[in-house]
């Protein structure tokens, strides 16, 4: 056990993590119809060598009408398992825990890659079945006003899609993955049931609070049933979408959702209208905290930070004030893979080199012993006993 929060191990049901540090989902862009390719096992591989104690694959659809876009993963069908099995396993040699994200992109699918502008996608040759990806939501209500109205689910497709999240659940668990998040955040599918704003249906998915929450509610209970009870199930919700889903709202949410067996929520923000800002467009550290903060004091149940969290001290401190159980490094790991390496040997964490594999840690290791860190306090320290071991040399 560490004397820091952060480098403590942390069990949820049968499954431990080595540390509380989580790479949440982050899409790549680099599938092929579907199917995983190496790029997303040098992906989550850099990252579980890198010392995270979760490494959650991003947002894998549950259908194929519910890709956001070009190179989503999928896992609509059996054949999705056997490729995805090898990025589970490959996560766990690295003693990592693997997981995976289900996600369905709702009225926000078939759209551009973020780099190429925010918006609806074009046809193109490469994409042969444009009509079978036409998007489908609660409401044929667009996003937004470049965006096209969708068509809206009748009851019964609605209840497909309940069993859908369930066999996607099933097929991740053959697949190998020990965590699973149901993405019920930034304006897709489930968000887009969850909002007044999107969701204006007449049946029991819509209208009233908890008929909006049915969906996500049935989604739930249909995962449980599939996903074994020793393993862990996260949903990443909106906590305050700025349209009229708040922290009241994800409490209520959290509360009906802990008993059917939900461990942690994973607390983010915004997506549901073109003007609430996802991924911190109004840049302040830590800025979705408090709302992790929120839901854990109010609903008792375990929560993650996520959203410009940067430094190690800065994470240390947000599980010491019990703002969350764990966090997320997002875009920090990307421009870092060996983020927990690195915070451990800044928070000054005994042995921090054996955060990553000896192929590499030991290299580090004994490079640092001779004093030249990674830490830009001790570059100039570094620098002298360097010169100090060179004088040696000579
Ligand atoms: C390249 C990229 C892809 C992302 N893909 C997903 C995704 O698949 N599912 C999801 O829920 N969030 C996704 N996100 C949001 C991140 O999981 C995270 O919440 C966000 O980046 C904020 O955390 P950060 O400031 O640490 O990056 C993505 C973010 C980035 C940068």
């Amino acid at each position: 056990m560490s004397e820091f929060s952060l480098f403590s191990p942390f069990t949820i049901r049968g499954v431990t993590l080595r540390n509380r540090i989580v790479v949440p989902p982050m899409h790549q862009y680099s599938a092929v119809k579907g199917f995983p390719t190496d790029w997303h096992l040098m992906n989550a591989g850099k990252f579980a060598a890198g010392g995270a104690g979760l490494v959650i694959v991003e947002s894998t659809k549950v259908e194929r009408r519910g890709c956001g876009t070009v190179g989503d993963l999928g896992i609509w069908d059996d054949v999705f398992i056997a490729p995805l099995r090898r990025i589970a396993g490959f996560i766990k040699e690295q003693n990592a825990v693997a997981g995976i994200q289900l996600g369905h992109s709702g009225r926000k699918a078939r759209a551009r890659r973020p780099w190429e502008g925010d918006g609806p996608l074009a046809p193109t040759a490469e994409i042969d079945d444009w009509d079978a990806w036409s998007p489908v939501a609660p409401s044929a209500i667009a996003h937004g006003e470049k965006w096209p109205a969708p068509r809206a689910l009748e009851r019964g497709e609605v209840k497909d899609l309940v069993q859908a999240w369930a066999d996607a659940a099933r097929r991740a668990e053959a697949a190998g993955f020990d965590v699973l998040e149901l993405h019920g955040a930034h304006g897709y599918l489930v968000h887009e049931f969850l909002s007044e704003r999107s969701n204006r249906r007449a049946d029991e998915y819509g209208g009233s609070e908890s008929n909006r929450m049915r969906f996500i509610t049935e989604v739930v209970e249909a995962v449980r049933g599939c996903w074994p009870d020793h393993k862990p199930l996260f949903v990443r919700l909106s906590v305050e979408d700025n349209a009229g889903f708040g922290p009241e709202q994800s409490v209520r949410l959290a509360k009906i959702l802990k008993p059917r067996g939900v461990d942690v929520i994973d607390c983010s923000s915004g997506g549901i209208t073109d003007a609430a800002p996802i991924l911190g467009r109004e840049i302040k550290y830590s800025y979705q905290v408090p709302l992790s903060e929120y839901v854990r004091r109010h609903a008792d149940i375990m929560t993650m930070a996520v959203g410009l969290i940067i430094h190690g001290d800065q994470a240390e401190r947000i599980l010491q004030e019990g703002q969350a159980d764990l966090i997320a490094i997002g875009r920090e790991i990307l421009n870092n893979p060996n983020w927990p390496m690195d915070a451990a040997l800044k928070l000054g964490v005994e042995g921090s080199f054996r955060h990553v594999p000896p192929q590499f840690g030991w290299w580090l290791g004994t490079r640092h012993k001779r004093g030249f860190g990674t830490r830009p306090s001790t570059w100039q320290v570094g620098l002298e006993v360097g010169l100090e071991e060179n004088r040696k040399v000579l």
